[in-house]
């Protein structure tokens, strides 16, 4: 092993062997243990300049930023290639590719075979959640990326710390991420190297192990996030207890200081970056929306009979497209420095530019293929899953407690999906178990970000379709115990922003507007505000939200929360097809829901708004 940067804290001797026996397999030229320092990612950087694959942003507009374009084979996650090894079938379930473990091993053992020849190996310690919390978990990540390096610098607790905090026992999720382009000796390397042929995202719950190869994108190869905080530790949550969500977390605060906490599911390139980033409307004065976490949440039953949660990341890892000052003002914020920008267009000056930042590029922009950007195309400057990595401490909403070892409190669970049609704004479960029933049959439009035809409904139930570790059947029983357990479970709602009017437009105008139904949903947790009953939920009058500044007629709002039969009807033959998909398994309790729904819509008048 040639050791070109050695860990002066290492005292974990498993650690140690398996970084030996992953390099005797590899081969890489050289071993570098991360120690998390600026100067580190400041080296690795310029590295990644030399190579082409960064390109240094203005350091007047943008400082300390780049932006690189990836492979246009290596875009966005691979569901298709991603696997979940359990020692038993049915313990991955029917949503997830299943191989077992031997015959996977066997499978990616030749392909890892001097996989990282020519390339320098990475060693990075690295800390899901504040380092010292009870509820965080530690990961060892091995990558010949430097990409995955500068980004996991951003998006979790890394270095020299967190080998600290590991000791010579600790307990540790092994990662190993490679890029699958080994490099012939003198042979040149490519700016956004990768295997365009063989992609393996393989995950082995019971060994809480991680094997990702061939690409060096996102959730692919950041292993702390989809592929840690999601499908291993949704299994370490179902074993001890606790719950690993694809969940933003937000503070809502009032003018009289009082705070609630709600997590909400949403799917991939859903809103969530903006819903945690939320500005209320001109006339919420003296309301406060605080950003805890955008994309993943750990839950724990606290001593008290509450639950609390945790934001196991330390940055974003964005959707750039459409995000703009109007939309998210928030976020642009936090990416205006120290921020790396991946799949989004370059303008002449040195600054970064997407569909959505402002009406047209600057001419002479440069696409994320690389081209010069030809207006008359109609090929677009971003690719539509183009991302940003930003550190979470620099965004200007960034709650008080979002680094707090012991989490926040969660008052509410939202849930929902993108829908032009079917789903009411918003709708609150009369219970846990109807909640978990609603959460379990979400539906969503597909987009960029999610593996199929874009546009499409596929159920992804609780957001989590192509995260949870574990049969998903297995995954909804695990949330009726965890209901079942807590003295005063949050209450559950769903809501959609994206419902559309008969000539395709948003009826909804969202994003910031969004503050006027989380209102409803916090004054409702505390019984502050009334509802009606109707067959799906309980639901918010006219009068009950607020639409002081904006054009939102009686009209427009019985549109949006119209629960119409026919749409429903086949809306409840959809979720008895998911149910019949995990028939074994699917909690009974959903089959008397289901039929509940069906002779609710059937009984009660067509309109209740
Ligand atoms: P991942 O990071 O992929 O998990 O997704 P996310 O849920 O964080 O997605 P994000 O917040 O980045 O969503 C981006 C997409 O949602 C963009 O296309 C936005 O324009 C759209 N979006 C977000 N909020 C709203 C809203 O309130 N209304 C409408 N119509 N679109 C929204
Ligand atoms: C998602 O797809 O839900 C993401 C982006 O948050 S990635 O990390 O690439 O999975
Ligand atoms: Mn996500």
């Amino acid at each position: 092993m040639n050791i070109v940067k050695q860990a002066k804290n290492l005292r974990h001797e498993e650690l140690q062997k398996w970084v030996q026996e992953i390099s005797g397999v590899c081969r890489p030229d050289a071993v570098y243990w991360c120690d998390g320092s600026d100067q580190e990612y400041d080296e690795l950087c310029s590295k990644l300049v030399e190579k082409g694959t960064f390109i240094k942003l203005d350091p007047k507009k943008r400082p300390n930023s780049y932006a690189c374009f990836s492979d246009p084979s290596d875009v966005a996650r691979v569901e298709d290639r991603t696997f979940i090894c359990s020692r038993v079938k049915s313990d991955a379930g029917p949503t997830n590719n299943w191989m077992h473990p031997d015959e996977m091993k066997k499978t990616v053992r030749p392909l890892l075979e001097g996989s990282m020849k020519g390339r320098t190996m990475y060693v990075i310690p690295f800390c899901m959640g504040p380092l010292g919390s009870p509820i965080s978990k530690i990961g060892i990540e091995i990558t010949d990326s430097e990409y995955v390096v500068v980004n996991m610098k951003i998006m979790t607790r890394m270095g020299a710390a967190v080998l600290d905090q590991l000791g010579s026992e600790g307990d540790f999720v092994k990662a190993l991420h490679t890029l699958g382009a080994p490099l012939a000796p003198g042979e040149e390397d490519v700016k956004w190297p990768c295997n365009p042929d063989v992609k393996y995202i393989v995950h082995y719950p019971e060994e809480r192990s991680i094997v990702s190869y061939g690409s060096g994108y996102g959730g692919n190869a950041l292993l702390g996030k989809k592929c840690f905080a999601l499908r291993i530790a949704s299994v370490m949550a179902r074993d001890e207890q606790w719950l690993a969500e694809h969940m933003l977390i937000l503070g809502f605060e009032d003018p009289e200081g009082n705070k609630d906490y709600v997590a909400a599911a949403f799917p991939s390139a859903c809103g969530k970056t903006n819903f945690a980033m939320l500005i209320p409307p001109d006339n919420f004065q003296g309301y406060k929306i605080t950003t805890v976490g955008d994309d993943i949440a750990w839950i724990k039953p606290g001593d008290d009979g509450r639950i609390y949660a945790i934001n196991p990341e330390a940055g974003y890892f964005g959707v750039a497209p459409g995000t703009n000052y109007d939309t998210n003002p928030n976020a642009m914020e936090t990416i205006k420095a120290n921020s790396i920008f991946t799949n989004v267009g370059i303008t002449p000056d040195g600054d970064v530019w997407w569909e959505g930042l402002s009406d047209a590029p600057p001419e002479g922009t440069i696409n994320w293929k690389n081209k010069v950007h030809d207006p008359q195309s109609g090929d677009p400057v971003a690719h539509p899953n183009a991302r940003f990595t930003t550190p979470a401490s620099q965004c200007p909403s960034i709650d008080e407690n979002w680094e707090s070892p012991e989490g926040v409190p969660i008052s509410a669970f939202i849930f929902g999906g993108r829908r032009s049609t079917t789903m009411p704004l918003v709708c609150q479960s009369y219970n846990w178990n109807f909640g978990v029933y609603m959460a379990a049959t979400m539906g969503s439009e597909m987009t960029a970000a999610a593996f199929g035809q874009i546009g499409k409904v596929r159920r992804d139930p609780f957001a989590m379709l192509p995260f949870a570790g574990y049969h998903m059947a297995d995954y909804f029983h695990h949330w009726l115990k965890f209901g079942r357990q807590l003295q005063a479970p949050p209450r559950i709602f769903a809501v959609n922003w994206f419902r559309k009017d008969e000539e395709g437009h948003f009826i909804w105008p969202g994003f910031g507007d969004n503050m006027r139904v989380l209102k409803w949903i916090v004054d409702r947790v505390h019984g502050r505000t009334a509802a009606i009953e109707c067959p799906i939920g309980w639901m918010p009058r006219y009068e009950d939200l607020d639409f002081t500044g904006i054009d939102f007629s009686k009209e427009d709002f019985e549109n949006i929360m119209s629960v119409d039969r026919e749409e429903w009807k086949s809306e409840l033959l959809d979720h008895q097809e998911l149910f019949e998909r995990m028939y074994d398994k699917t909690p009974k309790d959903f089959f008397f829901m289901r039929e509940l729904l069906l002779s609710g819509l059937w009984r009660s008048p067509e309109k209740w708004v």
